[in-house]
């Protein structure tokens, strides 16, 4: 029987609609090629739906996706609404309602891409960061206390459960192993938080020892930022919180050559998973085909590799190699030397090449 998938399709504000249009078009292709199939299902929540109608992520709409194989997010975000509402309404709500509890974020430089660490080769910048994605300051908890007036009181509260912390380790454990990785850093800030931050030590002690190919190391992040910039070789894995694993992978972003080619994904491994490009809805190139598509591209490579078609997924990700390669001058928008239309094509172009010649071999 054919592999059928379900995928609902959430193209978003700004320039998330253009370059979700591209990782379509390459899905067909190497669907196409490997043999499954593909029913897509629109959702259009985003800015418009919500200055149209008040709707940010309505029930019925959550209910539909927790039926489906997987999500796949342009980019939400936009210009007119007030910050915020959007981000916690949509993005963070799909995260926490589906409980998609860990971050992947791959940091990986690849071939002819230009990355502002000098010398620095695709070998020696290839790490993920595996960051909790469901608590810590994101759950939103805490108050104000005498608004607005001069004593005024703000708490955010950081959650950190054992449970939350011991699942996002063991997947961190799981991946490095199956990725055939060595290295595992707990990346934290042990000496300050010394109550949260004790107990993501003393449970990546307990369940690191259930795993003793992998080799543990530690870095507060402080210093780990530093280390990404000066020796990103060191790193292999890289299992952080919330808060930390945000702001560590735009940086990681940045040395892998930019947000044009940075992805994500949203995973809940029993659950529905999301997978987006990291990148913000860039409001200002929406409309004019200079947004680069590479990113919305290696997202599409990684919930294809999700799901199981590892063979499509590797192919998706050879293609994209081969188009920074030998293709795009630069990942930054409007520089690319060409159009984000045309990117896609060119990932298809080298898709079809990659496959042609590995039937005839
Ligand atoms: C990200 C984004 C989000 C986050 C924002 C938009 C809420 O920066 O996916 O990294 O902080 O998680
Ligand atoms: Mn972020």
């Amino acid at each position: 029987m054919e592999r059928t998938y379900k995928i609902a399709v959430i193209a978003g504000d700004g320039t998330g609609p253009e370059v979700i249009r591209e990782g379509l078009k390459v899905l067909d292709a190497v669907s196409d090629r490997c043999g499954f199939s593909v029913e897509r299902i629109p959702y259009d929540l985003g800015g418009e739906r919500y200055l149209k109608t008040g709707e940010t992520l309505p029930d019925s709409v959550l209910s539909e996706l927790k039926r489906l194989s997987a999500i796949y997010l342009g980019a939400i975000g936009h210009p007119e609404v007030k910050p915020g509402i959007l981000e916690q309404g949509i993005l963070l709500k799909l995260r926490f309602e589906l409980d998609q509890y860990i971050n992947l974020r791959p940091v990986k430089l690849y071939p002819g891409v230009w990355t502002p660490l000098k010398d620095k080769t695709p070998e020696q910048i290839d790490f993920v960061v595996v960051r909790e994605n469901t608590e810590g300051l994101y759950a939103g908890i805490g108050g104000n206390f005498k608004k607005g007036t001069p004593d005024e009181v703000a708490v955010q509260m950081d959650v950190n459960t054992r449970k939350g912390v011991e699942r996002c380790i063991r997947y961190a454990c799981e991946l490095t192993r199956s990725q055939g990785r060595k290295k595992l850093t707990l990346c934290a800030k042990t000496n300050v938080l010394t109550y949260a931050h004790d107990l993501w030590t003393r449970v990546f002690e307990e369940v690191g020892k259930e795993y003793p190919d992998i080799s543990r190391d530690y870095s507060h992040v402080d210093a780990l930022v530093m280390w990404m910039v000066k020796s990103p070789e060191v790193f292999d894995v890289i299992v952080t919180n919330n808060l930390f694993g945000d702001i560590i992978t735009d940086l990681g972003a940045m040395i892998q050559g930019g947000l044009g080619i940075a992805a994500g994904a949203n995973i809940n491994p029993k659950g529905v998973s999301m997978f987006e490009p990291i990148g913000g809805s860039a409001p200002k190139y929406a409309g004019q085909g200079a947004i680069n598509p590479l990113a919305a591209i290696v997202a599409l490579s990684m919930m294809l590799d999700h799901l199981g078609e590892r063979e499509a997924a590797g192919l998706v990700e050879e293609a994209v190699k081969r188009v920074t390669a030998t293709k795009v001058k630069s990942l930054a928008a409007g520089k690319m030397g060409y159009t984000t239309s045309e990117v896609g094509d060119l990932v298809v172009e080298a898709l079809r090449a990659d496959a042609a010649q590995k039937t005839s071999l």
